[in-house]
């Protein structure tokens, strides 16, 4: 990845206007928003061209994704679950190690929260940055309809050795 770019922890808001116009083009914001997005035990992750500032201009957000505790759907009572979602890279960013900086970011906070299970309904022209992340598939690709193919990606995370977190 070049070096003149910054990925961190930004608030949720920073996030969406790019998950939005690449995941859901023509949909409203508040469309795109997902259900523990806001939990605190959440991250949200974003690169962009620039040094690290306290406040990013959400119009310089190259890549986003988040993380956020969820148990996967085949083991529901599962507690140390983390669903990864909104992974969007701007189209003219693509293929730079953008998307894997801030999946490594997200798997980093789910490992000094805990660890636990990660998992993702991945699309499945995505399915070899999360196969290079440690990724596994499960089942079989299925369809989500006006999206496409999916297939559900998982790995474990190990814990951060450390003081129990909060
Ligand atoms: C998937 C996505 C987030 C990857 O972001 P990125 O910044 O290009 O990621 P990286 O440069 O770190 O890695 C590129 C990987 O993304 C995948 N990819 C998917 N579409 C791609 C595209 N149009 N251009 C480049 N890579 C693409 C490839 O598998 C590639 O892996 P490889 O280099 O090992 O073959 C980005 O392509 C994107 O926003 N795609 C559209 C939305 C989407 O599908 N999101 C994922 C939902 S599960």
């Amino acid at each position: 990845m070049d070096d003149d770019i910054t990925v961190a922890f930004v608030p949720a808001q920073t996030t969406w206007s790019l998950r939005q116009q690449v995941l859901r083009p023509g949909r409203l914001i508040s469309d795109c928003l997902y259900r523990g997005e806001d939990d605190p035990r959440a991250a949200h992750a974003a690169a962009w061209p620039a040094p690290p500032a306290p406040a990013v201009d959400r119009a310089v957000v190259l890549a986003v994704g988040v993380v956020l505790p969820e148990a996967p759907p085949w083991e529901a009572n599962r507690l140390d679950g983390w669903r990864l979602r909104g992974m969007a890279t701007r189209e003219t960013a693509r293929g730079r190690g953008l998307g894997t900086a801030v999946l490594d970011l997200l798997i980093a906070h789910v490992s000094s929260h805990g660890g636990g299970l990660l998992w993702c309904n991945a699309r499945t022209p995505a399915l070899h940055l999360y196969q290079r992340a440690g990724f596994v598939p499960r089942g079989e690709v299925f369809e989500i309809p006006e999206i496409g193919p999916h297939r559900i990606m998982w790995r474990t995370v190990p814990a951060t050795p450390g003081p129990p977190f909060l």
